[in-house]
């Protein structure tokens, strides 16, 4: 049977390249950088070269990089590690209705145990933010706010530049998370304007289990791990040694990829997706934005359809797609991305979201159209939801 890998938003393939360059740090180079004989000083100055690849990834200086077990753990240090430092004076955090749940829970976190105001603003139809609801909610009293860069469910992208400007006019610092933006958009952290960004190695073609945190320079921030004194004493614990040197060749090829038009190309082949789906299949609506979106996603609606019944399906003959956000498929409850994007009730049950990249072809697509049709068809003439 074919298999069409259509799901890169909730990971990606690992590139071959980048793997050669992590397989010697599994072999030959196993120090721990925190020694200081001939073995951990190869491995400490292997993970100097992997953060200078970061630092020219996102535009900033090396010494801003902090690697960390992942995007989540990025999102968390961002969130509670400057509520750590800057929570005596204030107590009130803003984030957006659609952010991912490693920014929601950690909000969710200091709500309950320390008492932080937490305010999220709401999106638009198309899941963008309005910066006059920013302007609104914001106060002295706002310590930090947290809107991700793109949406990984629909590939909204969001007005950061506009956002970090009036958090800044208010004393607050500005964290993005740049999870499912890190190259499909370029990355400037000082064009941006934000002062905490997070970037996630295995939606990258890099390996699962490493992401790194950027935080500019004067800005205070507490480890929310106790240990050892790794990373600036902003992150203890042993390195992830071959995982950083992953996540250095991961973006270092998504860079030169990202400059070469891979975007372009991966959205020439989103919108023939989309296209297709909309010539051939009745009452389907295209979550996201218009033109604010990135190249490599389509989230569809299709009405009288059971969401986990479609996705089901697809997988039977080989194609893997996603609800929305990979952690919160198989909880049955309706997106919350969706749901704050006021997305009709007819289409809320059923999104999918395809996610495509580098390795997406052409006949993945036509496979996935003719599976489609076939089965949108069989599901909606047995739907208990009405209309055939
Ligand atoms: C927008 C966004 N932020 C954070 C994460 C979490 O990243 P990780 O899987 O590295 O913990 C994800 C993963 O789905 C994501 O899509």
């Amino acid at each position: 049977m074919r298999r069409v890998y259509l799901d890169s938003n909730s990971t990606t393939r690992l590139d071959p390249r980048v793997l050669e360059a992590m397989l010697p740090f599994f072999k030959e180079y196993y120090g721990n950088p925190s020694n200081i004989h001939n073995f951990g000083r190869e491995t400490k100055e292997a993970i100097e070269q992997a953060r200078k690849k970061v630092s020219e990834f996102l535009k900033c200086d090396p010494l801003e990089i902090v690697f960390t077990s992942s995007g989540t753990e990025s999102d968390n240090l961002a969130l509670i590690g400057t509520y750590k430092a800057y929570g005596v004076q204030k107590d009130h955090l803003i984030i957006s209705a659609v952010e991912h749940n490693a920014v929601r829970k950690a909000a969710y976190f200091l709500k309950k145990w320390h008492n932080v105001k937490v305010t999220e603003l709401p999106v638009d139809r198309y899941g963008q933010v309005d910066p006059d609801d920013l302007q609104k909610a914001i106060t002295d009293k706002t310590y930090l706010v947290s809107i991700m860069h793109v949406n990984n469910e629909v590939g909204t992208i969001q007005p950061i530049k506009e956002c970090a400007e009036i958090a800044h006019k208010y004393g607050a610092l500005f964290h993005t998370d740049a999870v499912a933006s890190a190259g499909k958009l370029p990355l400037d952290v000082n064009e941006l304007g934000v002062d905490l960004l997070t970037i996630s190695a295995h939606k990258i073609h890099g390996p699962k289990g490493v992401g790194a945190l950027y935080i500019r320079r004067g800005v205070q921030i507490e480890s929310i791990l106790y240990g050892g004194e790794q990373e600036f004493e902003r992150r203890p614990g042993t390195e992830n040694v071959p995982g950083i040197i992953g996540l250095g060749e991961a973006v270092k090829i998504a860079d030169a990829e990202l400059k070469a038009g891979m975007p372009q190309k991966i959205a020439a082949l989103r919108d023939y997706l989309e296209a297709q789906i909309t010539n051939n299949i009745s009452e389907v609506c295209i979550n996201g934005h218009p033109q604010n979106r990135v190249s490599n996603v389509l989230n569809v609606g299709f009405a009288y359809i059971e969401g986990e019944a479609l996705l089901l399906n697809l997988d039977l003959e080989g194609i893997a797609v996603s609800s929305g956000s990979a952690c919160s498929s198989g909880s049955g409850q309706p997106s919350h991305v969706l749901l704050a994007m006021r997305v009709p009730l007819k289409y809320i049950n059923a999104p999918v979201r395809f996610s495509l990249d580098k390795y997406t072809t052409q006949k993945d697509l036509d496979y996935t159209i003719e599976v489609l049709i076939k089965v949108v068809k069989r599901l909606r003439a047995i739907s208990p939801l009405g209309q055939i």
